[in-house]
């Protein structure tokens, strides 16, 4: 039991709360609580305060969390991936959105019995947008937050419904005065790119195929990419997405003029990332088969981002551009972990 001010994890487990934790731990400034059906890997087990292992579907589980936690922050993480979605879209229905509302519910509940707001971040994603064929996708360049919201997935769709239940409760729930965002929930969201982290693989998603390439040739086994080696869409290393979510929490609130910022770094081809992977690890075995579902997908998102507000409004700032990110992080890390795989 702590009263004092605490963070809330969900989806913990996954690659984003493995690379969350150990920031947030790090600075130790609140202790970290977090709740995934997974139990957290041993090597971050130890950084948290307690985990619960469950569902967000649980409220008993959540009843419990805001009975024994003054929770002041929420990171709800947890959610189904794109291509995951496609297979069993009422389950992502269910997950992604009934799941981030009783997260909602929860953060507002919490600000009402410690009356403070609670900081809450939520990672949506560039699958909230919709290109409706390549030519257009190819003319729209770097898509800005407001246009082309029309998502092609259940994955996309939940993202983008979820962005809307944040900035209701926001800006229009139990205000408690006038003027702008004075209720208790205080929702900050990006839309992440594809993401890449040098110690873990992501499941389920569509954006894979990068992370998936990287570390099949790293490792020496035989990968297939699943997209055209002309297929372009964002991505961001995994060290900058944890950055992001520092970053727009720590903001203050009068600084923030949206509930929801697109945040890019750099939009490679797969024949780039590809590339890349072959000159870091020559024995690589790397071939492309295209999965038409899942190229849909990747066609249907924007080849860029503008992310200008974020930069303005508080301060993103991606240390790695595509070079850099392999170069400086990717490769000597992935190098390492997979040592002795290919020899
Ligand atoms: N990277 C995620 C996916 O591919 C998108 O948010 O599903």
């Amino acid at each position: 039991m702590s009263r004092s001010p605490s963070v809330l994890i969900t989806g913990a487990s996954g690659e984003i709360g493995h690379g969350l934790i150990a920031r947030l731990a790090a600075g130790a400034a609140r202790p970290v609580v977090t709740l995934d059906l997974n139990p957290l890997p041993p090597e971050v087990a130890p950084r948290v305060r307690q985990q619960f292992v469950g569902s967000i579907l649980d409220t008993a589980l959540l009843e419990r969390v805001l009975a024994e936690y003054e929770v002041d922050r929420v990171y709800h993480l947890a959610a189904l991936l794109s291509t995951r979605s496609e297979f069993s879209p009422a389950l992502a229905h269910k997950v992604n959105v009934e799941g981030a509302l009783n997260l909602l519910e929860f953060a507002q509940r919490q600000g009402e019995s410690h009356g403070r707001p609670v900081v809450f971040f939520y990672p949506s994603s560039i699958a909230a947008f919709g290109l409706p064929d390549p030519a257009t996708k190819a003319k729209a360049g770097r898509v800005a937050e407001d246009e082309y919201n029309v998502p092609t997935t259940m994955y996309g769709a939940n993202k983008l419904y979820c962005e809307h239940l944040g900035r209701y409760y926001a800006r229009h729930y139990k205000q408690l005065a006038a003027g702008p965002a004075t209720g208790r929930v205080d929702f900050r969201c990006v839309r992440f790119p594809g993401l890449i982290s040098a110690d873990t693989v992501p499941s389920g998603g569509t954006s894979d195929y990068a992370p998936e390439m990287l570390h099949a040739a790293a490792a020496g086994t035989p990968y297939d990419c699943f997209v055209r080696p002309d297929t372009r869409i964002p991505f961001m290393a995994m060290p900058d997405a944890v950055d992001c979510i520092l970053r727009l929490t720590a903001a203050p609130r009068a600084a923030l003029t949206r509930t929801v910022y697109n945040v890019g770094a750099f939009a490679p081809t797969a024949a780039e990332v590809e590339a890349v992977a072959r000159a870091a690890f020559p024995a690589a075995r790397l071939g492309t088969k295209v999965d038409e579902k899942r190229q849909g997908i990747v066609d249907s998102w924007p080849a860029d981002v503008d992310d200008a507000a974020a930069r303005r409004d508080w301060g993103h700032a991606p240390r790695y551009d595509f070079a850099g990110c392999f170069r400086d992080y990717l490769i000597p890390r992935i190098k390492t972990r997979y040592a002795g795989a290919t020899s």
